[in-house]
């Protein structure tokens, strides 16, 4: 059977009803392996909070994965360069020190960074299985086809749908020893609470052979940090913005992304960033599949994304407490980045 194109998998895997096989490299994961995920509840819920909040998932339709990989490149988002030159430089010893034979990754994306990590275990092992797991179907699919050619002794299967999802998907390995990485600091978009509840469901997934990768920003500059979230050709504005076209398609809205502004500024107290879309006029909008109508007053600021600058001993206390310890961690010669090498205690 062969894999689906990207524009077919336009949708994320919330909208589908059953776990199905759409073909040999691509899992599509149904809502039985979440909590509770009535498509659009979070939606609803967010928009019901003061100040309003959307979930950072709903930033990667294809346009939303596509714009994530142009900020990737801008020279003012130093946090994928610089995780690029770690695994550079230090992949070839998480793999030695892992030897792990299956590795998922949670919120894969275009898996340009893992590639580093893929040729150390090629190096190493001479294969291994790999799991890309991301709520965007496009960028998954297309990134499995071109892995699966650069890649002809491993095995690669997609999982289309969310980190909780996979997390309760995956059950034991029959692997001798798993890697779970989840890079690009996507865990600070998790506030505290929902960190925990994450490293919770991390721990759970592994045994004791196993290990945990953890890409994580670290505190840095306020200037730094801001220039990041505003970059000057408007990319990350675009970014913002997008996740109102996704929620007009998904959920049948008409929210007029025109009427919205893009903010981010550094939190200095709560060390994150924070990503607003400022609405520009009072405004009642309705997303008819969700049976919901949501108003908005003149200069009403929503809060898109948090992401949370870390220190590393925090960190490691809020993964001991999860029951994760720390083995190893490596840095940037400037300490912008960490790479966090876990096991469960
Ligand atoms: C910030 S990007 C990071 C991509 C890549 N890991 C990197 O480091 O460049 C976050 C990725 O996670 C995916 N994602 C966001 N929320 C998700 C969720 N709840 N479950 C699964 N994937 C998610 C997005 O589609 C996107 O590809």
């Amino acid at each position: 059977m062969s894999l689906l194109t990207p524009p077919e998998l336009t949708a994320t895997a919330a909208d589908t009803a059953d776990v199905a096989e759409v073909s040999e490299s691509l899992i599509v994961l149904d809502r039985t392996h979440a909590e509770l995920n009535n498509p659009g509840e979070d939606v609803i819920a967010g928009l019901g909070r003061s100040p309003k909040t959307l979930p950072a998932q709903y930033f990667y339709d294809d346009r939303g994965s596509e714009l994530f990989e142009q900020i990737c490149q801008l020279p003012e988002y130093y946090p994928t360069r610089t995780e690029a030159w770690i695994l550079q430089h230090y992949a070839a010893e998480i793999a030695q020190v892992t030897n792990s034979h299956e590795l998922i990754e949670l919120g894969s994306g275009s898996s340009t960074k893992t590639r580093l990590l893929l040729d150390a275990y090629r190096d190493t092992l001479g294969r291994c299985h790999y799991l890309p797991v991301d709520v965007s179907g496009g960028i998954l699919g297309s990134t499995v086809n071109h892995l699966q050619v650069q890649y002809p002794e491993f095995s690669i299967q997609g999982l289309w749908g969310t980190y909780d999802q996979a997390l309760a998907y995956l059950g034991t390995t029959q692997a001798p020893s798993r890697m779970i990485s989840f890079l690009g600091s996507s865990i600070g978009n998790f506030n505290a609470i929902e960190c925990d509840r994450f490293l919770q469901k991390v721990a759970a997934a592994l045994t004791p052979n196993d290990w945990f990768l953890l890409g994580i920003d670290l505190q840095k500059e306020t200037s730094l940090l801001e220039a990041a979230y505003n970059d000057r050709q408007g990319v990350t504005a675009a970014f913002n913005l997008n996740m109102l076209s996704h929620l007009n398609w998904r959920f049948q809205g008409n929210c007029n992304p025109d009427w919205f502004v893009h903010r981010a500024r550094y939190n200095t107290v709560d060390g994150q960033i924070e990503m607003y879309l400022d609405c520009q006029r009072a405004c009642d909008i309705t997303f008819k599949t969700l049976d919901f109508q949501v108003s908005f007053a003149e200069g009403e600021a929503m809060l898109t994304e948090i992401s949370r600058k870390f220190q590393l001993t925090q960190l490691e206390q809020q993964l001991n407490r999860q029951g994760l310890k720390t083995v190893q961690c490596w840095t940037d010669p400037q300490s912008w980045f960490g790479l966090v090498l876990c096991q469960t205690q």
